[in-house]
């Protein structure tokens, strides 16, 4: 288990210059003695304005997406190099809205994780399976097949990733896996990176979907839920600071 948890808002294509000043402000005042890393993940066009207003927190910027290339003539696509230049410390890479709606391969979230790591982010690698995989049993088998494309790509540094759990049925539909669903695929997951690294305890395997201030503590408390990859919660900052409390 890594010695700390891992807290990160997904704020996906949602804010506003104001709106991000007074959730930013509100987040970074109330982390207070928090014993957690906490990020968001902003939009890109906004994560100027959030190296700003962040400056002299513990608040920590993540990216929703980066390109699996350096540079270059990749249209709308932003590096990891820009990134960091805007002190950017994570990148959500493989989220399912991006699977699904930019139809992402296994083989691309991968190079998107190297692109990241050559960079110095730290990827936070999106695997989950849809209701019709779960329901036909293929949970395991999807999940496994995600992430080993990462593996394959990243050899060793597979231990500087972080792993998300993202049940796609559960995400923004309020139907939260159980505690103990969520820790049966995160065992799955600690052993398939136990298999690839002798770091694998370092590695944070954060849950999403509907993770909010009522179901945090339950599955933050399960011994491979080592943080939470928060959407909808992560845009009130009362809900968000509670998540953030629960990560004790
Ligand atoms: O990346 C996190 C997101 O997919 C979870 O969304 O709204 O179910 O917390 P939500």
């Amino acid at each position: 288990m890594p010695s700390h948890k891992l807290i990160a808002g997904n704020w996906k294509m949602n804010g506003s210059l104001a709106e991000n000043e007074a959730l930013v402000r509100a987040i970074a005042a109330g982390m207070g003695e928090a014993t957690c890393t906490v990020a968001v993940c902003a939009p890109a066009l906004y994560l100027g304005q959030l190296q700003q207003l962040r400056a002299g927190s513990r608040l920590e910027a993540g990216a929703q997406d980066v390109s699996a290339h350096t540079q270059g003539a990749y249209t709308g696509e932003v590096s990891a190099k820009m990134l960091k230049e805007f002190g950017v410390r994570y990148a959500i890479v493989g989220h399912s809205e991006r699977r699904q709606y930019h139809h992402e391969s296994d083989a691309l979230v991968a190079d998107k994780a190297k692109a990241a790591l050559a960079s110095g982010i730290t990827p936070i690698v999106c695997v989950g399976e849809t209701l019709a995989e779960r329901e036909a049993g293929k949970t395991e088998e999807v999940v496994k097949r995600q992430l080993a494309a990462v593996i394959h790509t990243n050899g060793h540094c597979i231990s500087e990733v972080v792993v998300a759990y993202e049940p796609v049925w559960a995400i923004g539909t309020g139907k939260t896996a159980t505690p103990e669903m969520a820790q049966q695929v995160h065992a799955v997951l600690r052993a398939q990176l136990k298999a690839a690294t002798d770091h694998a305890d370092r590695v944070h395997i954060l849950y999403g979907g509907s993770m909010n201030a009522a179901n945090a503590q339950a599955l933050l408390a399960q011994p491979d839920i080592d943080g939470g990859l928060v959407g909808g919660a992560s845009l009130k900052a009362a809900d968000f600071l509670q998540i953030v409390a629960a990560a004790r």
